[in-house]
């Protein structure tokens, strides 16, 4: 009954012209892939404290679910949320409608299958091994064809404008449409037959650790980050009721965003494969980031003056904000934070330690999930002509910034002793012969154990955060069961 339903509900989407459908369907999609990625999560966080948990099984082993909670999170429920986010965004700023709804749905429904496929192929160890590269081909050739309609479909859009002034938003979303394909496509590689037999994917040797990240990087930059601040450009104003403090500030901003992000993917391997001048390149351009991240944190503080009472207020009309300062707050320390971990001395003591996870756990979740949350609570009840569940919410709020703050103080202070120890340890070769110079004083199950009472407490935070996310997902679900019901807007409608 539960797959009939579905299914004819996937029908009714893919064939579906009403205004606003393909932002429904997005928003829909994105939040049921949310609640699987974070019940993954916390299999990886029970993983680590009960290392036999789910034992025994290839598919559910740790080196398995682990891309596959990052890939859904990523491809999944932040660019999904994001698009349809996006996609009801545009008809209000540009004052035309969706270019065609229809297409928006078809985009959807290929979107659901592309995960649909790499939930299946991840977990059985079909994958080509690079970290936010790993979709097989078949899939990277669907990932492209899904960003080629969504592209078409928003260019067509802003084409029909009547008004050609641009407001930043605008600039944000074509910007991320144009670079998300060259990046993806330029980072699988399918530009080149890598092993003679007409192969594509990974390319020789130290080459392609410097590829997958000046790729993994750019998906950061030109992606995600683009579509978030294009969001966050549109409900800056909205939310704290003010108008935007700088518009030229916010396309300096742009510009020089889109001018130093993509020299930054060797900070991802400081003392790593690659040459040093490079690092060097990365290492400037990771400082000069402070120049369009200023450029939106200063228009951010001077928009939201005289506003940040509006946190506070428990009313339904306010809901959003909440979660929207708490993204912003949390751009600020990611890409304060950023910088500073790409100087070598510091990285050297950060680098594959939890402090890194730490990061990207604010950056995607704090501050981009925490946009899209908001996002999401304020379009929804205008979307569905219905109300949120607010007690649910408020507990959302709660749980989860308790479960990050436990989350993310235990990643950081974890990643600074591992690191510690990373370099005890590294003392004790000789990186010419690569042979040890004396008995260690640390073995690699010390540090292990030694990080046994972190990884209990973040497991707490995980539960916590887990719970909130899931009062999240249930709230949406109800407002578009709500919405669905008999005499329900959508249903009235024939949606
Ligand atoms: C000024 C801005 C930023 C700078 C300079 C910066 C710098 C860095 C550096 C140096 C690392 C490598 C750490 C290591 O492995 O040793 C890193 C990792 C990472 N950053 Fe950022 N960051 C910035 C903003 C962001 C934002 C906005 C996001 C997300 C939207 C993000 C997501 C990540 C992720 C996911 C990783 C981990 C990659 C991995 O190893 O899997 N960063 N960042
Ligand atoms: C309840 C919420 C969540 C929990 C408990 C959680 C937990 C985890 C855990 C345990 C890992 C593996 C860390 C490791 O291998 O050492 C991980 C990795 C990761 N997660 Fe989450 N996660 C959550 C939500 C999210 C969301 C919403 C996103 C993105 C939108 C996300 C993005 C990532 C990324 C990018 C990594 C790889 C980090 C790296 O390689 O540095 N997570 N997460």
């Amino acid at each position: 009954m539960g797959l009939l339903s579905l299914l004819s509900g996937l029908c009714r989407w893919n064939n579906n012209d009403e205004e606003n459908s393909a932002a429904r369907s997005f928003i829909l999609s994105s939040v049921l892939w949310l609640a699987f990625v974070v019940s993954l999560a916390l299999i990886l966080a029970t993983k680590f404290v009960w290392p036999d948990f789910l034992g025994g099984t290839a598919w559910l082993s740790f080196g398995r679910l682990r891309p596959l909670h990052v890939n859904g999170a990523l491809f999944g429920w932040l660019s999904m949320s994001s698009t349809g986010i996006m996609l009801y965004i545009l008809p209000r700023l540009t004052g035309v409608r969706l270019y065609s709804e229809r297409l928006g749905n078809l985009t959807c429904l290929l979107w659901n299958l592309l995960l649909i496929g790499a939930s299946i192929t991840l977990p059985l160890g079909y994958t080509q091994g690079r970290e936010y590269a790993e979709f097989i081909l078949p899939l990277d050739y669907l990932f492209m064809s899904i960003l080629a309609l969504l592209g078409y479909n928003v260019f067509k859009t802003v084409a029909r404008m009547k008004d050609k002034a641009m407001y930043v938003s605008l600039w944000y979303f074509l910007g991320s449409l144009v670079w998300m394909p060259f990046t993806y496509m330029v980072g699988n590689n399918f530009l080149m037959d890598t092993t003679g037999l007409g192969g594509r994917g990974p390319v020789p040797g130290v080459n392609d650790a410097m590829l997958n990240w000046w790729y993994g990087h750019n998906i950061i930059g030109m992606w995600f980050s683009t579509l978030g601040l294009g969001i966050f450009y549109y409900f800056l104003p909205v939310l704290t009721k003010n108008p935007l403090y700088s518009h030229r500030l916010s396309l300096i901003g742009f510009w020089t965003l889109a001018f130093f992000y993509v020299w930054n993917g060797q900070h991802h391997l400081i003392y790593g494969p690659g040459p040093d001048w490079l690092e060097d390149v990365a290492i400037t351009f990771s400082v000069l980031m402070l120049i369009p991240v200023f450029a939106v944190v200063y228009n951010f503080f001077k928009t939201a003056q005289g506003s940040w009472h509006l946190m506070f207020d428990n009313s339904p009309e306010h809901l959003p904000v909440r979660f929207f300062m708490i993204g912003g707050l949390a751009y600020f320390l990611t890409c304060t934070q950023g910088p500073f971990q790409a100087l070598k001395a510091v990285n050297s003591n950060l680098h594959l330690s939890y402090w890194v996870v730490a990061h990207a756990h604010l950056a995607f979740l704090a501050t981009f999930s925490f946009i899209s949350m908001a996002s999401i609570y304020y379009v929804l009840p205008r979307l569905l002509n219905t109300s949120i569940n607010l007690r649910l919410a408020h507990w959302h709020f709660w749980l989860l910034c308790l479960g990050l703050i436990i989350f993310l103080g235990i990643l950081h202070t974890a990643g600074i002793v591992q690191g510690a120890m990373w370099l005890v340890k590294l003392e004790e070769y000789d990186f010419v012969t690569g042979s040890a110079l004396f008995k260690p004083a640390v073995e690699f199950i010390d540090i292990v154990r030694l990080l046994h009472p972190f990884y209990f407490t973040l497991w707490l935070g995980a539960g916590l955060m887990a719970t909130g996310v899931m009062l999240f997902v249930v709230n949406v679900l109800l407002t578009f069961y709500k919405a669905d019901s008999p005499g329900g807007r959508l249903r009235s409608k024939g949606a």
